[in-house]
């Protein structure tokens, strides 16, 4: 796949003229046959050292906000060689056998695996295709329209098989499975080899943090819906997206040119041809989207720039400091994509804005200030549906510190309800400990009111 000009700032998912099906290597070969690349690049990692100033600063923040649970965080955060790494198969990859491989390491899932929605408990039910129709402001290009609900043909993957084409199915039918996010973590900081780029092949599997499919699961997306990944490079929370369920349209934002290549890469080696008329990268500031697609998505993941606590820590000595300079204006510029994806998604849609960080600056309080000014936003309660089901592999926390006992907004809190209870709905904080070692993020889900 390559992308190719809609508009000034929008591509389109085009066909790769090199496309076929992939005859693929066998995965025992690649358990047993680590890539050189991804081990050198382990041994390096494991030997930098971690800059002074960056953990000067988490150590006088993070304590204050955290208490004890900073010590055992910054112990995990300063020992790569402890981090986990979970696994995501790719549902358009025609491999099959990489489940079995898995589990013989020691792996096991995630997740349940029902044959029902996607993931953990559902909420309101698909948003029906007449209400996902290209409306004023849409991105969709006028021809598009007329398309709606797209051919079967459209639909067809890349190798016939019975499995495939029920994940494609572009509506929920009863009885029939619906695509399920499957990733798989190990107990222990197993590492299983990362896959090269092919040209023309489709990865098998990604490689991530297992903490970020959290605002995936937390956006819970149904076939049809239109949705937008505002700040979506380098690409791996689309990809679980499409994971999760077929949208009509997944638009993939992102602004600085290099990381949006990055992004078209990721995108190429991961969906099936079938995807393409249903994916476009955008480059626009997500700031601007509030106004030019005003109500436009089911949808909208803000997973926003951010200090990103596991990199900078990384950081040689001057970009750590540079960092730190930069560090003070982000939660202006979270809070207005937050504002921007909140006017771009229609009434009764929703929002999850999400970072990588542990600062509740751009955490917490950014979801407050927003909440504050946005009388149509309401946050939703995630820990019964994502903290108290997958405790036994994260450690959340959801306290808002400093103050945090009393809501700021205290209209927002409703009359008897126990403070938790507005704690638990501002956002999710996973905390990285030994032995669960995922994080940090933040997630958080917003409604906007009907
Ligand atoms: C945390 S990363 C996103 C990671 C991505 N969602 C994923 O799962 O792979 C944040 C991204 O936001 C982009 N960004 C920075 N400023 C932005 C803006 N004003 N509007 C939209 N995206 C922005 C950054 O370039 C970066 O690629």
């Amino acid at each position: 796949m390559f992308l190719t000009p809609r508009t000034s700032s929008t591509w389109r998912l085009a066909p790769s003229p090199r496309w076929w099906p992939v005859n693929c290597h066998s995965g025992h070969a690649l358990v047993s046959q680590p890539n050189g690349a991804a081990r050198d690049q382990e041994t390096k990692r494991k030997a930098r050292p971690s800059c002074q100033a960056v953990l000067d600063r988490f150590d006088e923040q993070y304590s204050q906000e955290l208490g004890d649970l900073w010590e055992s965080a910054r112990a995990v955060l300063l020992d790569p060689g402890s981090w986990q790494y979970g696994v995501m198969l790719n549902r358009f990859s025609i491999v099959t056998g990489i489940s079995q491989i898995l589990q013989s390491q020691g792996f096991s899932t995630l997740l349940p695996q029902t044959r029902g929605p996607a993931v953990l408990p559902s909420g309101p039910a698909a948003v029906s295709r007449s209400k996902c129709r290209a409306g004023k402001g849409s991105l969709l290009p006028p021809g598009h329209i007329s398309k709606w609900p797209p051919n079967d043909s459209y639909l067809q993957p890349d190798i016939k098989s019975p499995a495939r084409d029920q994940d494609l199915e572009s509506e929920p039918s009863p009885g029939l499975s619906r695509p399920s996010l499957q990733c798989y973590i190990h107990p222990r900081p197993l590492r299983f080899p990362s896959q090269a780029h092919r040209l023309g092949q489709l990865k098998q599997y990604f490689l991530l943090n297992a903490a970020s499919l959290l605002p995936v699961l937390a956006l819970k997306v149904q076939d049809g819906e239109k949705v937008l990944d505002l700040c979506s490079a380098p690409g791996g929370k689309a990809v679980a997206i499409l994971q999760c369920a077929t949208p009509a349209l997944l638009c993939c934002n992102e602004p600085d040119p290099q990381r949006r290549d990055w992004l078209a890469k990721t995108l190429e080696s991961f969906l099936s041809q079938s995807l393409t008329s249903r994916v476009i990268v955008s480059a626009q500031d997500g700031r601007s989207f509030g106004q030019s697609e005003a109500g436009t998505y089911d949808k909208v993941l803000v997973d926003s720039p951010c200090s990103n606590d596991r990199s900078w820590l990384y950081c040689g000595g001057q970009q750590g400091e540079q960092r730190l300079k930069e560090r003070a204006g982000l939660p202006a510029l979270q809070a207005q994509l937050l504002r921007s994806a909140l006017s771009a998604v229609r009434p009764g849609g929703v929002v999850v804005y999400s970072t990588c960080t542990l600062s509740s600056f751009e955490n917490f309080a950014v979801v407050e200030t927003v909440l504050n000014d946005c009388p149509e936003a309401e946050p939703e309660d995630l820990w019964e549906e994502i903290g108290i089901p997958l405790s036994e592999h994260f450690t959340f926390r959801t306290t808002h510190p400093g103050g945090s006992q009393t809501p700021h907004n205290a209209s927002l809190q409703p009359h008897n309800a126990p403070s938790s209870s507005y704690r638990h709905r501002l956002g999710l904080l996973v905390v990285p400990q030994p032995g669960k070692t995922w994080g940090p993020m933040f997630l958080s889900r917003i409604r906007r009111r009907k």
